[in-house]
C-alpha cells in the first residue's frame, strides 16, 4: 500500500455548488493556479456537461495547469463522459470522474431505477469513460448509506471496467469516524480485486465531521486519496476542509505516517483567494486559515509561547503562509515594483492590459493610504474591473452625504454598458441610500440576502474594507465583492459586481440533480 496521501481538492465543483459560490472563468482559472503553487495533486475542475461556462472553464483549466491532474464530474452517461473529455483534452494529466447513486433511496426515488440497472450503467459508463482516458475515478452517490452487498458488487464491476480510483461519498454528513472507517475497511475487504484501485473519501460536514470522517477513512479504512475543498466551501455545512485534513496529517506524522505533496506555505494565500472570490469569508476561529488561528490573547499563553513557541503552539503561523502584515509598497513605488510583488505572492496576470489595470487602481489606493499591505495587493487584483472579463455595471463616481439629525443620501454615477446612469436616493444610512440610488435606475428586484463589512488588515481604521453582498434572483444567489478605504464606495462595487454576476447568462444545472 501506497503511503502518499492523496489530496483532491473539489473547491471549483463541490465548493461552487454552494449557493452564491458560483465563479466565473476567470476567477476558477486564477484558483486553479494557486490550487497548482499549493501542489494539490488532483484539481476537479468543474463539471464540463453542466453547462458551457462550466465546459470553459474545465477546458481553460486543462490548457494551462501542467503539474496538477485535472478532473471533470460526469454523471454516468455517454454524453456527460464525452463532455468530459472533451473539456480535458488539452490537460498534462486528465481524469474522468463519473458518478451514479447507488443508495436505495436514491435510486428509487430521484433516479426512478432498479440496483440492476444501476449497475449495468456503473459499469457501461466506467467502460466508455476508460476508453476515452486512462485515469477514471468512480463514487456511487449516497456511497455510504447504501447497501454494503449492492455496493460491493457495484464497485468490483467498476474496477473490472478499469477504474482506477473508487471514492465512497458520505454525500449527506451522515458519518461517524468509527463507522465510515470500519465502512471503507470493510469493502476494501470484501471486494476480490480491490487493490487494483486506489480508495478515496468525500465527506460532508452537516454534523461538524467531515474531517475526522476523512481522516478514520484513511487511517481505519485504509484510503489514500482525500476529497476537499479550501476552506471547507461546499453545500449546506460544506466539504472536508482541505488545510485542516493536511496540517492534522502533517502535525500528527507519527500517527499517520503518510506522506503529502502539499506545499503548507501556500494555504493562507489559497484561503484568502477563495474567501475573497467566493465572499464566504473565514469564521475567526476556524482551524488554520482562521485570522485567530494563532493569535496569543490570554497573558499565561503569550508568556509561555514567548519562552518556547512549543508551550502552546503545535504549528508554525510561517509553515501555513501566514505572514506578519508588512508594509510592502507606497505611493513612490513604481510598476516594476508593482509587477515583482504581484509575482512574490504568486499572483499571475493574464496580460500586460490587466497588468496595467491593476497598477493603475494601486495608484489610486496609494493615493489615499498610506501604507499598502500585501492583503491590499490580493483584494486589488481579485476585484473584478481588472480581469479580462467584461463587466457590465460600472461605478464613476459616488458622493454620500451623512449628518446627525438628517436622512443620509447618495448621488452614484454608474455605466450600464455603453449608457451612464445618474442616480440620487436617500436611506436609512450612506450604504443604503447609495444601493437605492443604484436601484431606482436598474430596478432589478434582486433580494439581498447578506451585506456584511470586513477590514482587510486589521489594527488600523487605515484599513481596507471589504463588503460582500449576496442577491438573489430568479434562481439565482450570487455574491459580490468589494473593496476601498470609504466603505460605501466598496459598497457600491461589491453591490455592482454582485449584478455583474446575475446580468451573465450563463446558466448551471446542479451536479446531484
Ligand atoms: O457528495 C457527493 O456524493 C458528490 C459526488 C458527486 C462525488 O459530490
Ligand atoms: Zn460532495
Amino acid at each position: 500500500m501506497s503511503d502518499k496521501l492523496i489530496i483532491f481538492d473539489t473547491t471549483l465543483r463541490d465548493g461552487e455548488q454552494s449557493p452564491g459560490a458560483s465563479m466565473t472563468r476567470d476567477e476558477k482559472l486564477r484558483i486553479a493556479r494557486q490550487l497548482e503553487r499549493l501542489k494539490v495533486d488532483v484539481i476537479e475542475a468543474g463539471f464540463a456537461a453542466s453547462s458551457n461556462g462550466d465546459f470553459e472553464a474545465v477546458k481553460a483549466i486543462a490548457d494551462v495547469i501542467k503539474d496538477s491532474t485535472v478532473c471533470s464530474l460526469a454523471r454516468a452517461n455517454d454524453r456527460d463522459i464525452s463532455r468530459a473529455a472533451e473539456a480535458l483534452r488539452g490537460a498534462n494529466r486528465a481524469r474522468i470522474h463519473t458518478f451514479i447513486a447507488t443508495s436505495a433511496l436514491h435510486m428509487e426515488k430521484k433516479l426512478r431505477m432498479t440496483p440492476e440497472q444501476v449497475l449495468e450503467q456503473a459499469r457501461l459508463s466506467v467502460r466508455f469513460a476508460r476508453n476515452l482516458c486512462a485515469d477514471i475515478e468512480f463514487s456511487p452517490e449516497d456511497g455510504y448509506r447504501s447497501d454494503v452487498d449492492f455496493l460491493c458488487r457495484v464497485l468490483e464491476a467498476v474496477i473490472d471496467e478499469g477504474a482506477t480510483t473508487l471514492n465512497i461519498p458520505d454525500t449527506v454528513g451522515y458519518a461517524i469516524p468509527e463507522l465510515y472507517g470500519n465502512f471503507i475497511r470493510t469493502l476494501r475487504e470484501r471486494i476480490p480485486n480491490s487493490d487494483k484501485a486506489i480508495w478515496s473519501v468525500h465527506c460532508h460536514n452537516d454534523l461538524g465531521m467531515a474531517v475526522a470522517n476523512s481522516l478514520a477513512g484513511v487511517k481505519i479504512g485504509g484510503a489514500r486519496q482525500v476529497e476537499c475543498t479550501i476552506n471547507g466551501l461546499g453545500e449546506r455545512a460544506g466539504n472536508c476542509s482541505l488545510e485542516e485534513v493536511v496540517m492534522a496529517v502533517k502535525t500528527r506524522r507519527d500517527y499517520f505516517n503518510l506522506d503529502l505533496g502539499i506545499d503548507t506555505s501556500q494555504i493562507v494565500p489559497a484561503s484568502r483567494m477563495v474567501a475573497q472570490t467566493t465572499g464566504f469569508v473565514v469564521q475567526p476561529n476556524k482551524a488554520v486559515v482562521g485570522a485567530n488561528a494563532f493569535a496569543h490573547a490570554s497573558g499565561i499563553h503569550q508568556d509561555g509561547v514567548l519562552k518556547a513557541r512549543d508551550t502552546y503552539e503545535i504549528m508554525r503561523a510561517e509553515d501555513v503562509g501566514w505572514s506578519a502584515n508588512k508594509i510592502v509598497l507606497g505611493k513612490l513605488s513604481g510598476r516594476n515594483a508593482f509587477k515583482q510583488r504581484l509575482q512574490d505572492l504568486g499572483v499571475e496576470l493574464e496580460s500586460e492590459s490587466e497588468l496595467n489595470a491593476a497598477f493603475v487602481k494601486f495608484k489610486d489606493l496609494a493615493d489615499r493610504k498610506s501604507e499598502i499591505f500585501d492583503e491590499d495587493i490580493i483584494a486589488l487584483v481579485g476585484d473584478e474591473s481588472v480581469s479580462a472579463e467584461v463587466e457590465h455595471y460600472r461605478l464613476l463616481s459616488l458622493s454620500q452625504h451623512s449628518e446627525t439629525g438628517e436622512r443620509p443620501g447618495a448621488r452614484v454615477t454608474f455605466a450600464a454598458g455603453q449608457i451612464e446612469h445618474r442616480a440620487v436616493a436617500q436611506g436609512n444610512g450612506p450604504v443604503d441610500a447609495t444601493l437605492k440610488a443604484i436601484e431606482s435606475k436598474l430596478e432589478t428586484g434582486a433580494e439581498l440576502l447578506l451585506y456584511s463589512v470586513n477590514a482587510i488588515t486589521s489594527g488600523s481604521t487605515e484599513s481596507q474594507g471589504e463588503v460582500t453582498v449576496r442577491l438573489q434572483h430568479g434562481g439565482r444567489v450570487v455574491n459580490g465583492v468589494g473593496a476601498d478605504p470609504d466603505i460605501v464606495v466598496a459598497s457600491a462595487k461589491a453591490y455592482l459586481s454582485a449584478l455583474n454576476k446575475l446580468h451573465s447568462k450563463a446558466e448551471r444545472v446542479a451536479a446531484q440533480g
